[in-house]
């Protein structure tokens, strides 16, 4: 059985991008309430007293837009101090980054994925929903400040939506070739914008890399990353190509992780809502960390039972309360 070790993290639902597969403007989410939130010392006693105990030594921040989270650099602090901290990383939209990304590296994050769909300003601004001020430069210069400060491996994710940005898959393969960037081309999953799927559908990733072969080749890297991405690498590229294949794959049997919520419910899995565990309330109604343990130990051990893979057993109905802001993706 796969070792369960890494937990995302949602710092806050709130996100200031309205990406159309995401968050779409629109749609009305009703936001986690401040006192709902669970404080930097709520979340840093279950990752101490909770989650490492029970075995996850790593971490990943996520939101929303976890920039936004008032006091992100010393959470960061906190959480990359803690002995057995492995591995601290974060997914972000980059547009708060540049100011930052010095102070967040010291802290201690070294990993960071960051969501580019475009390398054309119109079609960024379209996809997040933006219809002001370009924010398409203030997040290429996140990307490069993450860079610069040394950030690595820095991961750039491209939902990929038919019809809309699945013409530039060439022109963002290509920024791997001088740039030790990796480049994630995710497959759109029907969570989020379920109207957008519906309209556009998705893109095998087996199609995407067939363009990329007949252009300059592909080799399949050797070494799988921690996560769904399948791993390739255009010949003397000094960065790789990432395929997140949820909707023609499944890597369930290899899923090392769970979700944390911004109000502290633990999920088991992206894609299943069922047996989720509501650990901020347990915690606020004095329940012992210990006994804490214990639900979540119970969970590890049903995990295999409950991911997607069991979809058509009923374990799930396929319709998600929480969309992927809140869940941290
Ligand atoms: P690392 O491999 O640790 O760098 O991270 P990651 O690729 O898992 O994280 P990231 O936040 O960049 O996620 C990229 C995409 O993968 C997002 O669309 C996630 O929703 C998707 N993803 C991450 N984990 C899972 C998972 O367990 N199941 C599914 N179906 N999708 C996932
Ligand atoms: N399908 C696939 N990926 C998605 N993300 C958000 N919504 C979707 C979706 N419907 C991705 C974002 C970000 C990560 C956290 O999740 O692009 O990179
Ligand atoms: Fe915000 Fe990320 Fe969702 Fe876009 S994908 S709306 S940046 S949480």
């Amino acid at each position: 059985m796969n070792q369960v070790d890494y937990l995302r993290i949602s710092l806050v639902d709130r996100c200031n991008f309205r990406c159309q597969y995401c968050m779409p403007e629109g749609v009305e989410l009703d936001y986690i309430l401040k006192q709902q939130l669970l404080t930097d010392e709520e979340l840093l006693t279950l990752i101490e007293e909770v989650f490492v105990p029970v075995g996850f030594t790593q971490f990943r921040l996520t939101g929303g837009e976890p920039l936004l989270r008032p006091g992100v650099v010393e959470l960061v602090r906190a959480i990359a101090s803690l002995p057995r901290t492995k591995d601290l990383s974060m997914t972000t939209n980059g547009f708060l980054l540049a100011p930052i990304a010095q102070d967040l590296y010291e802290a201690g994050l070294r990993r960071i994925n960051i969501s580019l769909d475009s390398l054309d300003p119109d079609i960024f601004n379209a996809i997040i929903g933006n219809r002001g001020r370009s924010r398409w430069q203030q997040v290429w210069e996140g990307i490069h400040a993450a860079y610069c400060v040394g950030f690595n491996p820095l991961k750039l994710n491209v939902v990929v939506i038919p019809g809309v940005n699945d013409h530039e898959v060439l022109n963002l393969a290509a920024l791997t070739i001088d740039k030790q960037w990796h480049i994630r081309f995710i497959e759109f999953m029907p969570i989020g914008n379920s109207q957008l799927f519906s309209d556009r559908g998705w893109i095998p990733s087996e199609e995407l890399r067939q363009r990329i072969r007949d252009r300059w080749g592909l080799t399949e890297s050797q070494v799988r990353g921690n996560g769904p991405a399948d791993v390739f690498q255009i010949p003397g590229a000094k960065g790789t190509l990432g395929f997140i294949s949820q909707m023609s794959e499944c890597f369930c049997d290899r899923c090392n992780r769970m979700r944390l919520s911004a109000d502290g419910w633990l999920r088991p899995c992206l894609l299943n809502e069922t047996h989720q565990i509501d650990l901020k309330t347990a915690l606020r109604t004095g329940i012992s960390t210990a006994q804490l343990q214990e639900q979540v130990r119970g969970l590890l051990a049903l995990k295999p039972e409950i991911n997607f893979k069991q979809r058509d057993a009923g374990t799930t109905t396929g319709v998600y309360t929480r969309t992927m802001s809140q869940i941290g993706g």
